[in-house]
């Protein structure tokens, strides 16, 4: 397996090395092959990203990644979007599971759901018109492109509770008619029992009954902001990993950003990216090395060593050590 490494910007630079610490401490066959993108690359090149980099992320099998800051560039085009599209990584999956000791804002840790983002259209097609005074971006919805995500969800919602929830804004907008009734088709056809519910009530029910949901499928736009409120849920941003899964590559990232205003302190939660890396394991067919690095994450935070963000006084790296450590002794 070849495995593109990008940190990004901000702390991806702080946390990304902690993930490839903890995957070195496994000593499994796995190439790495490191790769500059971002707001840093930007700066020197006038480029985020390149075609040489397109090329080279195509020869990987898939991608361990940071985060990046947007540059202040009008003209910008973003660099997930980019590798999102290319490489066609339509479901963004987003677990949102409590650890061990650790609760957020609700005080309930009695929940276990997982997010399917749709990833390649939505609000996020960059079919976009701007003039002086209006500015159109065009919302995307197409039969295809529902129809993979929702089979995604199918698939996940097979492997757990068989329980999907279909998040939508039907009522208002047209292009979720049509993403709702190819969810309700494809949820049928596949025998999983399905609700739906729209996206401000299902944002209020999230936070009240996060108990009630097994498996979340929505569009781009509202996937996005769902997982961040949801990261409140179990008591960080730092603590939430996902993946964005293909038919053919997939990219495994922290859902926070680059975070400048903790970057270069040396504090930033790194257990977010070290999930991802344990997502990626996964899809490797790395099982029980998987359940191994998720059951180091849990001996950290029972032994208290956390950052900050969940009210403890260490390091980045010191985090990262005892996982490693707790990861190459078992
Ligand atoms: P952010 O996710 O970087 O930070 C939001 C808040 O959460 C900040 O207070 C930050 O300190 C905290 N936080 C995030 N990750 C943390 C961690 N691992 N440990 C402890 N605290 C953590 O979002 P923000 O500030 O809106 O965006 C910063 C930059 O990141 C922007 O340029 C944005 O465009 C970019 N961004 C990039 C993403 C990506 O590359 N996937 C995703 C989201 C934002
Ligand atoms: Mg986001």
């Amino acid at each position: 397996m070849r495995v593109a490494i990008v940190e990004g910007d901000g702390i991806g630079k702080e946390v990304i090395p902690v993930a490839v610490e903890v995957l070195d401490a496994l000593d499994l066959p796995i190439e790495k092959v490191p790769l500059e993108l971002g707001y840093g690359k930007w700066e020197k090149c006038g480029v985020a990203i390149d075609e040489n980099d397109l090329e080279i992320l195509k020869s990987c099998d898939c991608v361990l990644f940071g985060a990046i800051t947007t540059p202040p560039d009008p003209n910008y085009k973003s660099v997930l979007l980019t590798i999102r599209k290319e490489l066609d990584m339509y479901a963004n999956i987003r677990p949102i599971k409590p650890l061990p000791g650790l609760i957020g804002v609700t005080g309930k840790n009695d929940f276990d759901f997982v997010i399917v983002r749709e990833n390649t259209e939505g609000m996020y097609s960059s079919i976009e018109e701007i003039h002086d005074d209006v500015a159109y971006t065009k919302r995307v919805v197409s039969r295809k492109g529902s129809e993979r995500i929702a089979r995604s969800a199918c698939k996940l919602a097979k492997e757990r509770k068989n329980e999907l929830t279909i998040v939508h804004k039907s009522n208002v907008l047209k292009s979720d008619t049509l993403f709702l009734g190819v969810c309700r088709e494809v949820a049928a056809s596949e025998g999983v029992e399905y609700g739906d519910m729209l996206v401000d009530a299902m944002a209020y029910s999230l936070m009240s009954y996060p108990e009630m949901y097994d498996v979340v499928v929505t569009t781009n736009l509202f996937g996005d902001i769902l997982s961040d409120m949801s990261a409140a849920l179990v008591g960080s941003l730092g603590l939430v990993p996902s993946a964005n899964i293909g038919d053919k590559y997939a990219f495994f990232e922290p859902v926070h950003g680059s975070a400048p205003d903790i970057a270069g302190k040396g504090i930033a939660n790194p257990i977010a990216a070290i999930l991802s890396m344990k997502m990626m394991l996964e899809w490797m067919g790395y099982e029980r090395e998987a359940v191994l690095v998720e059951s180091a994450v849990e001996f950290s935070i029972r032994e208290n060593l956390t950052t900050p963000d969940l009210g403890g006084s260490s390091s980045t790296s010191d985090v990262g050590k005892v996982i490693a450590d707790h990861v190459r002794n078992n």
